[in-house]
């Protein structure tokens, strides 16, 4: 069941009882990213997306925004739902959101699941990086940018696999709201680094990695791991940067084995 809420686009599915998790999707998508994860667990779970500010129908805030209203935002959806202590799961930019939500208020969650992600901030390379996609979607438009950007997230394989659901969801970020896009970009650009926490976390943690993931890689992501002394770690087989939706059934056995032990 899908129900939409008041000013964020939130999304509930399965049964309020069972153990509770928010997903944080990444840039530029929307909730939609976590179907298939959530259609594999929403049985067991209690399953709870939004549309982070800025991205998908999450347009009608203020656009000028920072990390930090981001991570407040994600406050915002656990109150205003009641949540007792959620799973945490946050993609990329979700994952950002996801890592710096732990190290402000960590009591407030029973695990983590960090995919495709770094707690590293952007360095000047990064920075740059952030400054040609805005001046991209001014000069060339929000569908140039982010068919170029959701491309280099997916292995090749992935997308002729993923056939027309890729289609559909290169459309859906080609639709993104450009003020919204900007944002985004500007927030991550200007982010915290959450590295130092990783040594106090001392939630449980999944760590998750495409083999092939260039924008995060595995190497990046297992130093994470041996950071975080409650964490297990896996590479995700046939998946780029957005393995949840390249390998759903790899991330959804991993998901669903971690919230059955931590739950
Ligand atoms: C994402 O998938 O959310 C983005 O790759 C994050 C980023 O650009 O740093």
């Amino acid at each position: 069941m899908n129900i939409r809420k008041n000013e964020f686009a939130i999304y509930e599915t399965g049964n309020s009882k069972n153990p509770a998790i928010i997903f944080v999707h990444g840039f530029p998508y929307d909730h939609l990213m976590w179907d298939k994860v959530i259609a594999g667990l929403s049985s067991d779970c209690y399953c709870i997306t939004y549309d982070v500010r800025g991205m998908g129908s999450s347009i009608d805030q203020d656009l000028q925004f920072t990390m930090e209203d981001l991570t407040d935002d994600l406050f915002y959806v656990i109150d205003k739902l009641k949540l007792n202590k959620p799973f945490l799961c946050g993609l990329s930019m979700g994952g950002y959101i996801s890592l710096r939500a732990v190290e402000k208020e960590e009591f407030k969650f029973r695990g983590l699941i960090l995919c495709d992600t770094k707690s590293a901030a952007d360095n000047d390379e990064a920075k740059l990086k952030r400054a040609a996609g805005i001046k991209k979607i001014n000069e060339s438009g929000i569908q140039k940018f982010a068919s170029e950007f959701v491309e280099n997230c997916f292995a090749m394989e992935s997308i002729e696999r993923l056939g027309e659901d890729y289609i559909a969801l290169l459309g859906r970020s080609m639709n993104t709201n450009p003020e919204g896009a900007k944002a985004c970009l500007l927030a991550m650009a200007a982010r915290t680094d959450t590295t130092s926490y990783l040594s106090k976390l001392k939630l449980p943690a999944l760590i998750l990695c495409g083999e092939n993931d260039n924008l995060t890689p595995p190497a990046v992501m297992k130093e994470m791991h041996e950071q975080i002394s409650n964490s297990e770690f896996y590479i995700v087989p046939d998946a780029a940067h957005m393995s949840p939706v390249e390998n759903s059934d790899f991330v959804c056995e991993k998901l669903r084995s971690f919230l059955y032990k931590h739950q």
